[in-house]
């Protein structure tokens, strides 16, 4: 009994022709004389009747099915009599009336109810995933996944792109996050990595002419995961040659709308914004800023560096900053509430949180004590403070205030619902430094990655200023989420060497690391740059869900595991030797 219709291409366009059906029993109903079953494909439901006039053999059949059972059934479409349609289903208006039925298969009773808002722990959701993929709004997930990387796969396709594999397995390279390794058999003691991202590789086709790379690429870190960040995950990964930043920014912004239209049919308006990432950090703390509320971060070093406040002082002649934030509406806090965001502080790494609480009728504060009535006015203006707000101040080297306000800021603006779940907030963030200072290791750090390219007026700061360095990077952020980046290379093996040695990698480490890399930057490299987007934040966004699991068919677990194939597993004895492995005893 094979089937001719799909259950939601049925409609009263079909009423008194014979279709064949094959699905899933969704529920059954069980009226006394008549038997009904919501069956469920992939389309949808619709309602199949049994009657034991029409059919005895069929009705019967019925009667013993339960939920999940495998089924094809024959009958006739009929139109329902009006006050039995149903409006929440696409096929309401219409019934089947079996006159034949063949059961394909039985199923057990399901660990949780095929449906959409289920209450239900992820660990077993994951352990039968296969039921769980069954659920209407998990199958609509993939399905708008599918489709938005059908959209990609077009209009790259349109503008020249070329789809281009590269490899799984590869070298391990130092920086970046911790590698997936895989054990050579044939090289004994020697491993592959998997791939973090394709970056090299696209390099390479650039140098190789192809010009317009993409590829929908699986990527692998060994990182700790969180719910946007999963062990595997997937990139669209894009590399171009003869371009800037320009190019790269309207082709995304050609690119997003058409994703966002058929994919959800969003309009989303372009050009997206640019903010600068000083701008960024100082404004929103954050260089992945929440711009669907306005909070701004206020730097208020210069009001207060003749203040005698020692905690202002003291972070001031550190050469630190005092920055401040105008939590608006928050002066109803209690106390404990204050205190409790003064804890968060201190856990983001702030040695106090200084608060003032603006009333109708005065300041509640254990630091204006310390300002005359003047300057307390004009820090007031500065942060255009009114009745009911409450003010948090920050005191201490930049980056940590930028990060504990920034905490702040978006901790409060979630818990007073300042976001808007229907709003998309794109914005470009532009102007990355090249290097960071990493106090731990003692050397530079690359703050994107060691292929980006330095601005080219900032060149010469390599040699006397390499913090002062901008990078020509650029991210994507949509909703506080990175939704991509990417940034223009260095495509001449000086400038390179020059980079790696900024790294602090020895010249002989990076011939051995990078020399295949330097080598072919001296066969006629042409100029170039990429970005890649994670796909899966991306469907995340769209779907309004707050986990990348929700839209990853078989996603891992926090803990980096695979519930329902219990994977990674011990393997035998014999596949250690093969690999010249052995176990440390436990
Ligand atoms: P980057 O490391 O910024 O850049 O990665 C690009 C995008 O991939 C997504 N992403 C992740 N998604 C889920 N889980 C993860 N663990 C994860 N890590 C990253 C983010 C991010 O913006 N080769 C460069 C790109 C380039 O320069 O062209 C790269 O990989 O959305
Ligand atoms: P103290 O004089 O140390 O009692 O601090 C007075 C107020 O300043 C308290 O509310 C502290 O939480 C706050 N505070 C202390 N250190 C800092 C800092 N680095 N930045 C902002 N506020 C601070």
């Amino acid at each position: 009994m094979k089937r001719t219709h799909n259950a939601t291409d049925i409609d009263m366009g079909q009423v008194g022709e014979q279709v064949t059906l094959n699905g899933w029993v969704n529920a059954r109903r069980d009226h006394g004389g008549l038997i009904f079953i919501d069956l469920r494909d992939r389309s949808g439901i619709i309602q199949v009747v049994f009657n034991p006039e029409l059919d005895d053999q069929s009705f019967h059949m019925a009667e013993s099915v339960r939920g999940e059972y495998v089924v094809a059934v024959k009958g006739k479409v009929q139109a329902r009599p009006q006050d039995t349609e149903n409006p929440n289903l696409k096929t309401g208006k219409v019934e089947v009336y079996v006159d034949k039925m063949e059961v394909f298969n039985t199923a057990k009773t399901p660990p949780f109810y095929i449906e959409n808002g289920i209450d239900v722990d992820e660990l077993l959701r994951l352990r039968y995933r296969y039921l769980d993929l069954r659920r209407p709004e998990m199958k609509d997930n993939l399905l708008l996944r599918h489709r938005v990387v059908k959209s990609i796969r077009d209009y790259l396709d349109e503008r020249g792109f070329m789809e281009i594999e590269t490899p799984i397995l590869g070298r391990s390279t130092p920086e970046g996050a911790r590698d997936y390794l895989v054990p050579s058999r044939v090289h004994p003691g020697e491993f592959f990595a998997l791939p973090q991202s394709p970056q090299q590789y696209k390099q390479m086709l650039m140098v190789a002419g192809m010009e317009k790379y993409f590829q929908i690429a699986r990527c692998f870190r060994d990182e700790d995961l969180r719910a946007d960040r999963q062990p595997e995950f997937t990139q669209l990964d894009m590399e171009m040659s003869f371009i800037d930043e320009e190019d790269i920014i309207s082709l995304i912004e050609g690119m997003m709308p058409r994703l966002f239209k058929e994919g959800c049919n969003i309009d989303i308006p372009t050009p997206f914004p640019r903010i600068s990432y000083d701008d960024a950090m100082l404004k929103y703390g954050s260089d992945q800023p929440e711009l669907r509320f306005d909070w701004e971060i206020v730097d208020i070093t210069e009001l207060v560096k003749d203040v005698d406040f020692k905690v202002f002082a003291s972070a001031i002649a550190g050469g630190g900053v005092v920055r401040a934030l105008n939590a608006r509406t928050c002066g109803s806090f209690t106390r404990k509430e204050i205190d409790d965001l003064g804890r968060m502080a201190v856990e983001f790494g702030a040695k106090g949180l200084a608060w003032i609480n603006v009333t109708e009728t005065e300041l509640k504060s254990p630091i204006t004590k310390f300002f005359s009535e003047e300057k307390m006015q004009t820090i007031l203006e500065a942060l255009d403070a009114k009745p009911g707000d409450l003010l948090l101040f920050g005191a201490d080297q930049a980056d940590i205030v930028a990060r504990v306000l920034g905490v702040l800021r978006l901790n409060l603006g979630r818990r007073l619902n300042l976001c808007d779940p229907n709003q998309l907030a794109f914005a470009w963030v532009l102007g990355f430094p090249l290097l960071e200072y990493d106090n731990e290791e003692k050397r530079y750090v690359a703050v994107h990655h060691m292929f980006t390219s330095p601005r080219l007026e900032d060149i010469p700061l390599l040699d006397t200023d390499p913090a002062k360095v901008k990078a020509r990077a650029y991210d994507l952020i949509l909703n506080g989420v990175e939704i991509g980046g990417g940034s223009i290379r260095i495509h001449r093996r000086d400038w390179q060497e020059k980079m790696f040695s900024l790294l602090g990698l020895s010249q002989e480490e990076a011939v051995e690391k990078f020399g295949y890399m330097m080598e072919a930057f001296e066969y006629g490299a042409p100029p170039h740059g990429g970005v890649a987007f994670g796909i899966d934040r991306l469907i995340m966004l769209m779907a309004g869900r707050d986990s990348i699991r929700e839209v990853i068919a078989f996603p891992k677990t926090q803990s980096a595991a695979c519930p329902m194939t219990n994977a990674p597993s011990a393997v035998s004895p014999k596949q250690l030797r093969e690999l010249s492995l052995k176990l440390k005893e436990k």
